[in-house]
Order: structure tokens, then sequence, then C-alpha cells
């Protein structure tokens, strides 16, 4: 996979906004994935999807582990493939660093036998993670950009409109709820966007979910990723397949609940 190689062309982008500033972005086609939760078989399909895109750079919003049986290999891979990586609530959970009565029963099993399989090496990584990063022209974060240790969710337009002073940027890429969502802004002008692939206008500003690598929630059980390039301004979502009932037999196995492995089936 091409990761790791910036373009050294400069662009300037002045944006018509007020409440940000002018900035300099480097033409880059990035891949963005997010919450794999040590899904191996969804990971290891979307990141051959990705690799047909020769993207510049992989970004992975967080929740690398939790709920699925593979966490110390997801880190090994994504550390291996990503140039950032942030932390969700699920890589700082089986750390000791969040409080279990903020997740349901499910969640709290899951991240206790998480929490059992890490390595020391892998809990070490994960503890390195930093929550929320502003990159080239845009803001990566994986809960909210306002307060993001809170690990609130965006989920409607009005979670939207809380969140977008709160980055800097044309866009924010976020996480966290499994469901893909754009809500776009222009002069108080607040809408939720269905078009995919996207054309960035250079007059609103956006915040994007990618949705999940690992246990999808809209229902479409097939892995998501995500396409952002900044050549032409260009945002698209794919959705792969990937061997289910592997993960759901590795998930039962592992004496996980076997709840986790039925809703990776019905994206949900
Ligand atoms: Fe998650």
């Amino acid at each position: 996979m091409q990761v790791k190689i910036a373009c050294k062309l400069t662009i300037k982008v002045v944006y018509s906004l007020t409440n940000f500033k002018e900035q300099s972005i480097y033409v880059m086609k990035y891949a963005i994935i997010s919450d794999i939760h040590g899904n191996l078989e969804a990971l290891e399909s979307v990141l051959t999807e990705i690799e047909k895109h020769y993207v510049d750079s992989l970004l992975c919003l967080g929740d690398v582990v939790g709920y699925g049986p593979n966490p110390n290999e997801c880190v090994e891979v994504i550390r291996d493939k990503a140039e950032v990586i942030l932390a969700g609530n699920h890589d700082y959970a089986p750390l000791g660093k969040l409080d279990l009565s903020y997740f349901n029963p499910w969640a709290r099993n899951a991240i206790e036998w998480t929490a059992d399989q890490l390595s020391e090496s892998s809990k070490e990584f994960l503890l390195s993670l930093p929550l929320k990063m502003n990159l080239n022209g845009f803001t990566i974060v994986h809960s909210t950009p306002l307060n993001p240790e809170q690990w609130n969710y965006i989920i409607t337009i009005g979670d939207a409109v809380r969140n977008f002073h709160e980055f800097e940027g044309r866009v924010c890429f976020v996480g966290h709820s499994h469901v893909p969502m754009i809500v776009s802004v222009k002069n108080e002008d607040y809408r939720a966007i269905r078009e995919n692939p996207l054309q960035i206008d250079p007059d609103r500003r956006y915040i994007i979910n990618v949705g999940s690598v690992g246990q999808p929630r809209d229902l479409i059980p097939r892995a998501a990723y995500a396409i952002y390039d900044t050549t032409n301004g260009t945002y698209e979502l794919f959705r792969v397949d990937y061997d289910i009932a592997e993960t759901q037999s590795k998930i039962i196995q592992s004496g996980l609940p076997e709840f986790l492995a039925e809703r990776l089936e019905l994206g949900q």
C-alpha cells in the first residue's frame, strides 16, 4: 500500500467562512477508516480494497479493539499500515482509563475480555493514541470535536450544529456511532447530505462520519471505508464484503457474548 508519501504540491485555499483561518493544503489522497473493533477479517478486506486506490495516507479514527476476537492482531496490522491512529473509547476502556458503568452489558463483557487478551505492547500503544488531530485543512476525531473525552455522539443535525465551531478546516471526520452520515453548513443553513460520491463545496463546511470497519450499525453488514481526495475535493464511502461467518465463529469460540456475533450479519 502506498502510504506515508505526501505530495509536495501546495494549493492555497482561502476559506470564505469567517470562523476559521486561511490555510494551505497539500494534494493528498487519504483512506479514512474507523471502528475496527478487533474484527481482523473486516480489516483485511478493507485494506485489500484500499490498496487499489493508491492512497498517500491511511488514517484510523479509533476503536481498534473491543467487541471483536482479534484485538492484538488488529493493533499490529493498523499500527503498521496507518499514518495516524486516534483513540476511541473502546481503546481506552480496557486500559482502565474509563468508567465501565458507561457501557452496556455486552460492551462491558467484551472490554473485560479484551483487557485480558491485550499484550503489554498493544496496551502501551493504545495508551499513546491522541483523541483529536488537525491535519491538512481538516480535523479528525473519534467522537466529537467538542470535548472528545466525553465520548458524545453526532447522530442528528442538532448534534452536528453544536460541533461546527469546534474544529479547524473545512471538514471534520468522525466515527463512534458506526453509522455513516454527512452534515453540511453554509451561512447557518444546515443540511444532511446523502450524495455519494460527494463533491466538497468550497463554500460549505462538513462533519462526516465514515462508518465502521468491524461492526457496521446502519443495517448494512459490509465493512465501510472512505476515500478523501484533496486533489479534486471529493469524498466517497465504500462498502466491502468480508468473511462474517469466520468472525462470528471466532467470537463464539472465544467466549464473547453471542449477541456480538449475531449483530454482525444484521449490520446493527
Ligand atoms: Fe466503536
